[in-house]
């Protein structure tokens, strides 16, 4: 990726900026450099606190703060609890396709009505919060060990899909090509206000990824299975 465009990752020489480096995201970043991506990495409490992630990623990753971390990325993963959205700068992040890994959690993020009342998304309210962004709901229904070793080669049978969902198609695209690059398809699912379809309690929420009733053992999941997934969820 360009020096000159902030979409696209079809070029090893892409880089991937990551605001947070929990469970999420580390397993991207992981992802990314074993694409040959870059990845700039950022958490709340500073670089320095990242030394020992960073080193384990190798020479293709390092760490910033958030603010570095929003401009150095041709596309950006903000992969913090939703309580921690509206902390994000949207300065660095204008122009630039956001991909919201976010889910909704009341006992950790306390209570938002308009969640609870279903009238809109947790990524419609990061898109609202990142307004000069091109936001994207995608990683928020896949366990994060899982998505580390469901990452296949594209055409391989056991290869997952994932859904997306945004408002603007140009960025759906960019996010379909990044998951490409790392090692899953896409399924296509709609806006951002048709995202609750892949949020918590919903059957293509973890489920699919899902060998049995432990989530944590991992199990393929291709684009079918995520679209009937995806068709059942009742609100
Ligand atoms: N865990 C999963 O398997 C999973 C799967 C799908 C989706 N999700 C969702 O993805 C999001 C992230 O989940 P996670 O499990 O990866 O969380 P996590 O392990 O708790 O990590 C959160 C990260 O966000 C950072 N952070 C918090 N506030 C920040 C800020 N203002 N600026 C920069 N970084 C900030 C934290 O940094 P510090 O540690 O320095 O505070 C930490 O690195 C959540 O909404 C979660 O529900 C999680």
């Amino acid at each position: 990726m360009s020096s000159t465009s902030n979409t696209g990752t079809s070029s090893s020489s892409s880089t991937i900026g990551i605001i947070g480096a929990g469970h999420i995201g580390s397993a991207v970043a992981q992802l990314a450099v074993d694409a040959g991506l870059d990845v700039v990495i950022a958490n709340s409490r500073g670089p320095e606190t990242l030394t020992d992630l960073v080193s384990a990623l190798g020479p293709h990753a390092r760490a910033a703060t958030a603010d570095e971390a929003a401009r150095a990325g041709d596309v950006v993963v903000l992969t913090v609890p939703l309580k921690s959205t509206t902390d994000i700068d949207p300065e660095p992040l204008a122009g630039t396709v956001v991909l919201d890994t976010g889910n909704y959690y009341p006992q950790r993020d306390g209570q938002v009505a308009a969640l609870d009342d279903g009238s809109t998304t947790s990524s419609a309210l990061t898109q609202q919060h990142l307004a000069d962004s091109s936001v994207v709901k995608v990683f928020n229904n896949i366990y994060s060990e899982s998505l580390r070793s469901l990452a296949r080669p594209s055409g391989d049978a056991e290869r997952t899909a994932l859904p997306v969902f945004a408002d603007d198609e140009e960025a759906k695209a960019v996010a379909t090509a990044f998951l490409d690059v790392i090692g899953y398809d896409a399924v296509d699912g709609g806006d951002l206000a048709e995202s609750w379809r892949a949020e918590p309690g919903r059957p293509a929420y973890g489920l699919p990824y899902a060998a049995g009733e432990d989530f944590t053992a991992a199990k393929p999941a291709g684009a079918d299975a995520v679209r009937e997934a995806l068709a059942r969820a009742e609100r």
